[in-house]
């Protein structure tokens, strides 16, 4: 009765069994043997083990999946208190937390130091004076600014140290009492362009050599996240990136002494979920056709508001004679921006009470609602 064979394979299993219970929806379902294969492809191709993973919380944070990481030996990665504080009620020793927002609020430094975390990023002298003040004698790692060509969303314009400023702020650093342990960078989300990571890898080596030059010696890069995933198939393309930057990533590790760590966030959970919601309605108005959801951008996928796409699909076998007709997928809310797809063909007979799945629904949908851990502001009725 059901086909999502659109989906990857662990997640049609999980599906299969959960379609089958009268689910209440909306609802995501993620599969644990996908974040397995995912996890273990990464590590295999880029030739790191689970303690060089930290998982930034900002993609993902629903326990259950965080709890996994945890036992399956990863680090973490926040870029706030609240972030912080849902690893705390996990029980996440601070010993396997970094702190890689470059640009942090003071009490958020003094919170992350007080609670134990020994590791901030940095990209300007203000930062480091914050974070001699807030978290003294603590490590830090300079996120450097890159080439983002090819990601589907950029990171560079808001952060990063200029390469000719990076020799200048670690020594700074030193004169703060505080100790430069890596460099950090980030290709920008769902990149598939391999110079990019082949870039940003040669200009952290000649950073590391400068630096050697200057008598500082470094203990880790960090790679970062930004691995491809959302669209087409991960395996081929990260196994091709993995192949072109391992001998680079092996000269580093060999000439520095170096670590390699990593942030992947949406490579190893994007695909792992889908979200079931139900058909709530379907209208005709003025010649066009709308089907309403239980579900829509305003629960989790805002980004579709800045050109991000997600699959809507009509998990039912259907006969090859079936008539498809062009919809337009909206949410439950009362604003005309909820809306999934303008212009998608889906069955005719689609109908109340149907089941919906969105996709993927891995990454930086249910962690939305509080983004990267910063709370909605109160309100103070006077
Ligand atoms: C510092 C940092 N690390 C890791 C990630 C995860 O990136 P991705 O989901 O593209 O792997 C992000 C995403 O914004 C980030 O800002």
């Amino acid at each position: 009765m059901f086909d999502f064979s659109v989906l990857p394979q662990h997640l049609q299993k999980s599906l299969k069994v959960f379609m089958k219970k009268n689910v209440q929806t909306p609802i995501i379902i993620c599969s644990k043997d996908q974040i397995v294969t995912n996890l273990s492809f990464f590590l295999q191709h880029l030739k790191l083990k689970c303690s060089d993973i930290y998982f930034p919380v900002k993609v993902n944070h629903t326990p259950a999946i965080l709890n996994f990481f945890n036992d399956a030996g990863t680090n973490f990665e926040i870029a706030s208190v609240g972030e912080l504080s849902i690893l705390e009620k996990l029980k996440i020793p601070a010993d396997r937390i970094i702190f890689s927002n470059p640009v942090k609020i003071p009490d958020h430094i003094r919170c992350a130091y007080k609670y134990g975390v020994q590791n901030f990023a940095f990209d300007t002298e203000t930062e480091l004076q914050k974070i001699a003040q807030y978290a003294p004698q603590s490590s830090v790692y300079a996120r450097i600014s890159i080439s983002n060509a090819g990601a589907q969303w950029t990171l560079n314009q808001k952060f990063g140290v200029p390469e000719n400023n990076v020799v200048g702020l670690m020594k700074r650093s030193i004169e703060l009492n505080l100790k430069p342990v890596g460099i950090a960078f980030h290709v920008g989300w769902n990149n598939k362009n391999t110079d990019t990571y082949l870039e940003a890898i040669r200009k952290a080596t000649d950073i590391f050599h400068e630096l050697k030059q200057n008598g500082i010696s470094l203990e880790f890069m960090n790679i970062g996240g930004g691995f491809p995933a959302h669209d087409g198939d991960p395996y081929p393309l990260l196994q091709k990136i993995a192949s072109e930057i391992n001998p680079d990533l092996e000269f580093l590790k060999k000439q520095f002494g170096i670590r390699i760590i990593a942030e992947p966030g949406s490579f190893l959970t994007a695909d792992t979920s889908v979200l079931i919601c139900s058909v709530v309605d379907v209208i005709k108005r003025k010649n066009k056709s709308w089907i309403f959801l239980d579900s829509g951008i305003n629960q989790g996928f805002q980004w579709i508001l800045s050109g991000i796409m997600y699959k809507v699909i009509f998990p039912y076998k259907t006969s090859a004679d079936t008539t498809l007709k062009k919809f337009i997928i909206t949410g439950p809310t009362c604003d005309s921006h909820d809306v999934f797809l303008k212009n998608t063909a889906l069955p005719e007979q689609v109908k109340t009470g149907d089941k919906m799945l969105v996709f993927p629904a891995g990454a930086y949908i249910n962690s939305a609602e509080r983004y990267n851990g910063f709370e909605y502001p109160d309100t103070f009725f006077l």
